[in-house]
This record gives structure tokens, sequence and C-alpha cells, in this order.
């Protein structure tokens, strides 16, 4: 027994010089709310890693996991396998796909997700005969999780600094966060015959929730077909719910060649994400007597318990008409954060697209010490890229609870503000 219990978990993204003391550990959850070890009932404003769209302690998810334990916990996928839950959630994501015909490839989560559809973008091109395609372009502030790929081809330089070289996989290349002009011109001067693909989040999450200007989407999508060049949407955050349809593809009238998903597909209860592939890229491999092979693969890509969990999840998000709820919380929440934009601490509030906001403090505003009294007044907050607090609740929210959570910032900034000027 160790005499100080949690000294050997080194936490992900964080200082562990500090950490430990400052830790807050969750231990239980219902809806919206959160229990912590040291007694408190904390609204989770942020849903965990914005993967929590049902809420917290669904006793019908847990029973799915339980039944496909009993039954059989997982089986793999790897060439002739299958298991049963893994073949129904496909279909049932198949049907959703905003691309008809599109098969689905599983992950253990979305930096998974990722990892795949970087190389099968580039597995694409030279199975088409260009295997000059290889570099995989995203944009600056982009967010594509932490494995190698992720933080080789993410938009948040500090994430990708400190390895020894400038990306760990090469042949990446981001373009500016927005204009359609100056998209073209780092295209132009990458060499489209150079690149492989371009990826971006519909809204662009950890970067600091960042919508997309009118007609981005639509217009980065044809400079990608002009190009020959395959469009990737990253829909780890956005997907099932997100921004008020199921996937924001469908709302921008994206056909994405790949759809990344992870998170909300089982809204955490367990780890499950994967790709949605279009006919554009899959049909060369589903094509009767083809010998173009895709050598990828994971011990627990579409795990059996996940993939039942994730059709549990489904079901809640269907029979409780979440999305819709989702898309009535946009407005709710926007109306609620807006009046923080004349906080003398905000630089700017984002929000309007999607239930999730962003709200920006200056910069020489501790956004951790924001957070930490939004927690100490019983919402639980966390700060993302460019000093931004980040709000995207589970959608089972009331609106008086969104409400509160913009008071809550709103409380939170005050106190802050007044013990500066102390
Ligand atoms: C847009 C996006 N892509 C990929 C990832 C990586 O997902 P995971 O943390 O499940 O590996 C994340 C995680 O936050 C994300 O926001």
């Amino acid at each position: 027994m160790t005499s100080n219990p949690g000294a050997a978990l080194w936490n992900g993204q964080a200082l562990m010089s500090s950490a430990q003391a400052n830790r807050l550990t969750v231990v239980a959850g219902s809806g919206a709310y959160l229990e912590t070890a040291d007694g408190r009932r904390l609204l989770d404003a942020t849903a965990g890693l914005w993967h929590a769209n049902v809420g917290h302690g669904r006793e019908s998810i847990a029973r799915a996991a339980y039944d496909q334990m009993c039954r059989l916990e997982t089986y793999h996928l790897f060439g002739r396998f299958a298991n049963e839950p893994a073949l129904a959630l496909t279909d049932r994501l198949a049907a959703l796909a905003p691309v008809e015909g599109s098969k689905v490839f599983l992950t253990s989560g979305g930096s998974d997700a990722v990892d795949l559809a970087c190389k099968l973008a580039r597995r694409h091109w030279q199975l088409a005969g260009r295997p000059e395609k290889r570099v995989i372009v995203t944009r600056a502030q982009a967010y594509h999780g932490l494995h190698a790929f992720g933080t080789s081809v993410g938009g948040l330089d500090y994430n990708r600094d400190g390895y020894g070289s400038e990306s760990l996989v090469p042949e990446t290349a981001r373009i500016p966060t927005h204009g359609l002009a100056a998209a073209a011109a780092a295209i132009e001067a990458i060499g489209p015959e150079r690149i492989a693909a371009i990826m971006t989040e519909p809204v662009l999450g950890t970067g600091g929730v960042i919508a997309p200007e009118p007609g981005y989407l639509e217009g980065l999508q044809q400079l990608a077909r002009d190009h020959d060049i395959l469009f990737i949407a990253d829909e780890v955050i956005t997907g099932f719910g997100r921004t008020g349809v199921m996937f924001a593809s469908e709302r921008w009238g994206l056909t994405p060649d790949m759809l990344l998903f992870a998170k909300g597909v089982t809204s955490g209860y367990a780890p499950l994400g994967g790709v949605l592939v279009a006919p554009s890229v899959a049909d060369r491999f589903f094509a009767p007597g083809s010998e173009a092979i895709f050598r990828h693969g994971l011990t627990y890509m579409g795990h059996a318990t996940g993939c039942a969990v994730a059709r549990a999840n489904l079901d809640v998000l269907e029979t409780e008409n979440l999305i819709a709820r989702a898309a009535e919380l946009e407005a709710v929440l926007h109306r609620a954060v807006q009046p923080l934009a004349d906080h003398p601490l905000v630089r700017e509030v984002r929000s309007g697209t999607g239930f999730l906001a962003g709200i920006q403090l200056d910069p020489e505003v501790s956004g951790d010490a924001v957070s930490l009294a939004c927690i100490d007044r019983g919402v639980v907050m966390r700060t993302i890229n460019a000093n931004t607090l980040q709000v995207s609740p589970p959608f089972v929210v009331t609106d008086a609870e969104v409400a509160t959570i913009a008071e809550v910032v709103g409380a939170a900034m005050d106190s802050v503000l007044a013990s500066s000027q102390a």
C-alpha cells in the first residue's frame, strides 16, 4: 500500500510537478452532474472531454455492456473474423453516414481514427498509381488527437514541439485557420500533386471552439475535389449530435471521403471510434476480385462490448430525441453566454454554431484560475487553446442549467478580477 494513493498516475497533458496536488477525482455521475471524491456535486459543463453526449450514469447502457460481456467480451475483426455487435453497429452507422454506400472501419478511439484515415489516404493514392500524393494538410489551430499522426498533423504547435523534428510523421502541412483564398494559395505552394488529403474539424474544438466562416467548409471541400485531394471530416467532437444533427457534415452539406468519429458514438461508456469511408475510397478495396488490401487493424477495433454500448447509446439518442434537443440548446447557450463578451476579462465569446461555446479570456488572465473558481462554485470547467473556456454540456441539461453555467463563469471571472485588483 502506498501512503499517497494515486501517486503513480501520470495524467495526460499535465504538469506532473503540480497535477497531483490539484487533482479532482470524479467518483460518480448522473445526468449532467458529477460527484467528486471529496463529496462535491458538480455540473459537468464540458461533458468531460466533449464525450458525454447522453449524460452520465445511464443504466440501459451499463446493462448492454454487462449482457454483452456475459455472452462474449469481444472477438477480433482481423481477416475472416467478426463479432455480432460490430456487424450490427457498422450497418447502423453506414445507414447514418452522409455519403451513401459508406463502409465503416472501427478503431478504439479518436486518435486511432486519425491514424487510420491518414494511412488510408496515402494508401489510396499509392493504389491509384499516384504515389507522390502523400502530404496530409490540416488547418492552423486544428486538433486531431495525439498519436504520432495526430501530433504531426495538428495545428497546435505546442503539441508538436519538443520531439526533435518538425513533425513525427513526415509530409504534413497546414493552411491558415480561415480564408479560402489563403487555403488555395497554401495548397498551390505545397503543390496539389503532392497532397493526399485535407482534413478538418467542422467546428474546431480544442483549438478554441472556432466555427467555420460562411461557405468555408463547402469551399474547402470543393478545393480538395478540384485538385484530386481527399477531403476528411474529423467529427470526433461534432459527431452524434453536437451541432444539432447526427453529423456536422449534414449541416454544411459535406460529402467527405472519410468521416472520423469517436467520443459521442458511445458517449464515453466504452472506448470506441472509427472512420466512415465513402465509396470514393472504399470501392477499390471492396470490388469483387480486388487484390487491394489495407494492412491496418487493432486488437480492440470494434470491441464487442464497446459496440454493444454504442448501440445502446444510439438508442438513447434516438428514443429521447436528444439531437433535436441539442439543436434547441444551441440558441439557449448562445443567449446565455453572449453577454459575457462585455466582461472586462473576456476577449471574445464564440457560440451559436452547435451546442458548444468558447469563452476566450484576455491573454494576461489566468484561465486556470477562472476554471478553478468555476469548480469552486459547482461547475466543471477547463481551459483549452488560446486561454479559452470550453462549454459543451451533455445534451440532457435544462435551459436553467445552461443559464447557471453562464452565471457561474461570470461570477468566477468577477472573483478573479477582484483578487487581481486587491
Ligand atoms: C477533433 C478531434 N480529433 C481527434 C481526437 C482524438 O481522440 P482521442 O482522444 O479519443 O484519441 C480528439 C480528442 O479530443 C478531437 O477533439
